[in-house]
């Protein structure tokens, strides 16, 4: 079961499930009790949690804390919530991913995850390694957005999930974008003569049409 939350604002809140992903619930606020209430005070949270996070990259990039914040990108933040359930393992399937290799395709993203092994990272030596689930700890991930903003020096790592237990798991992971029609340019204090913008200026609606022809096309099937 997937629940999938998207706003670009939080206060007008108006979806909850969506038809664009497959397998979504639509049981918020019908089914459960409190469920809806409390999912949307969740979504608050790792939102204001976001806007103070992005002062502190700022100032890891070495520009001033409001830049981000007031970036246009960031008018308004994007940001959409999953609930994402794997179900048992079972020997039949062993092997198979819970979520297959990937990077997030947006600026980063905040985890919350079951305390159980499942979520494994690609080092930079090509190594997969579990990442740490302790109490009271969201997981940071940088995404494709970020890395390139940044000129590669902030990494957005390749992930995958396996559920390697026989009981369910769960995460939660909470997406920040920016805008779709923002264009992002290298940030200035991650370039110089010496190290020059590696991509071009993008928005996330270009990048995420660049990667549907790059991930989801077939060969010779054209758009
Ligand atoms: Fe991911």
């Amino acid at each position: 079961m997937r629940l999938f939350i998207s706003a670009t604002n939080i206060r007008p809140i108006t979806r909850i499930a969506s038809r664009r992903s497959p397998g979504c619930s639509t049981i918020a606020g019908q089914d459960l009790p409190g469920f809806r209430d409390q999912t949307l005070a969740y979504f608050a949270v790792m939102h204001a949690l976001m806007t103070k996070l992005l002062p502190l990259q700022a100032v890891a990039f070495g520009l001033p804390a409001d830049y981000l914040v007031n970036h246009e990108g960031f008018k308004p933040m994007n940001c959409t919530l999953r609930l994402l359930n794997y179900p048992p393992r079972v020997t039949e399937n062993q092997g198979q991913y819970g979520i297959g290799p990937h990077t997030d395709f947006g600026y980063c993203t905040l985890l919350a995850q079951a305390k159980k092994p499942g979520l494994e990272i690609l080092t930079k030596s090509g190594e997969w390694v579990q990442a740490p689930a302790h109490d009271g700890m969201l997981l940071y991930n940088n995404a494709d957005l970020l890395q390139r903003w940044t000129n590669d020096r902030w990494r957005s790592a390749p992930h995958r999930v396996f559920n390697l237990e026989g009981d369910e798991r769960y995460s939660i992971p909470f997406f920040i974008s920016p805008r779709w029609d923002v264009q992002l340019e290298c940030l200035p204090t991650c370039q110089s003569a010496d190290d020059p913008p590696k991509y071009r200026p993008i928005s996330r609606a270009e990048y995420q049409a660049e990667l549907k022809r790059t991930v989801y096309e077939l060969p010779g099937k054209g758009s």
